[in-house]
């Protein structure tokens, strides 16, 4: 009795973190929608994933909760003309060359551009600094010419200029896809 009442316990505190936190402020962020992918050659020069024919990519309209200190997902993207980042940004319309500390953000988080031209705080490998929101990573397009023929972005990711990896001191070879926090600065 002992054993199943301590079971139960554990049971329970993990459920009043989770349960807790997507109950009473956000239904849990699941997907909206799948994309079915077609292939096009795109733009692998910087860990770029191409669609595939067939694949079926989830599409998200909703991202984690923001905090003071959310989880994401950083990957590099240049935003300059004939960068990766395929189109100008959703923000200004503007290409924003790679000497700038710039980003974007899922769907979710780029919140209807609501977040456009502001810096977000990002910590990672120690250091923490300050970059500009100048486009989305559309959670919901993908496959086309404006998303360099790669998949919708998941929903928690910060598409970082080279200005900002460089200041954050990563070595060039850990870029692909790197653990972070965030936070609205
Ligand atoms: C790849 O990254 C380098 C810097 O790390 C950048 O100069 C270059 O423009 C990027 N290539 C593309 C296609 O985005
Ligand atoms: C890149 O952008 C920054 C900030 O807008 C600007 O100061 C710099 O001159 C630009 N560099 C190039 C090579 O265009
Ligand atoms: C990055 O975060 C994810 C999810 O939070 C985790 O599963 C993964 O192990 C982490 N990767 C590294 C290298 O820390």
């Amino acid at each position: 009795m002992a054993i199943s009442l301590a079971s139960l316990a554990i049971t329970l505190h993990v459920c009043a973190d989770s349960c807790f936190r997507y109950s009473l402020t956000e239904p849990p962020c699941t997907a909206s929608g799948y994309l079915r992918g077609k292939s096009h050659s795109c733009n692998t020069e910087n860990y770029s994933e191409c669609c595939k024919d067939g694949e079926m990519y989830p599409q998200y309209q909703c991202s984690p909760p923001v905090t003071s200190s959310t989880p994401a997902q950083m990957m590099i993207v240049s935003f300059a003309i004939n960068g990766d980042g395929g189109g100008p940004g959703a923000c200004d319309g503007q290409y924003h060359n790679d000497t700038e500390m710039a980003v974007a953000l899922s769907t979710g988080w780029f919140d209807g551009g609501s977040r456009c031209n502001r810096n977000i705080r990002i910590s990672a490998n120690g250091r923490s600094l300050l970059a500009k929101v100048v486009d989305e990573c559309s959670s919901v397009e993908g496959c086309e010419a404006e998303q360099n023929y790669t998949p919708p972005c998941p929903n928690n990711v910060v598409n970082a200029s080279p200005a900002v990896w460089d200041a954050l001191g990563i070595p060039e070879l850990q870029r692909g896809d790197y653990n972070i926090t965030w936070s609205d600065a």
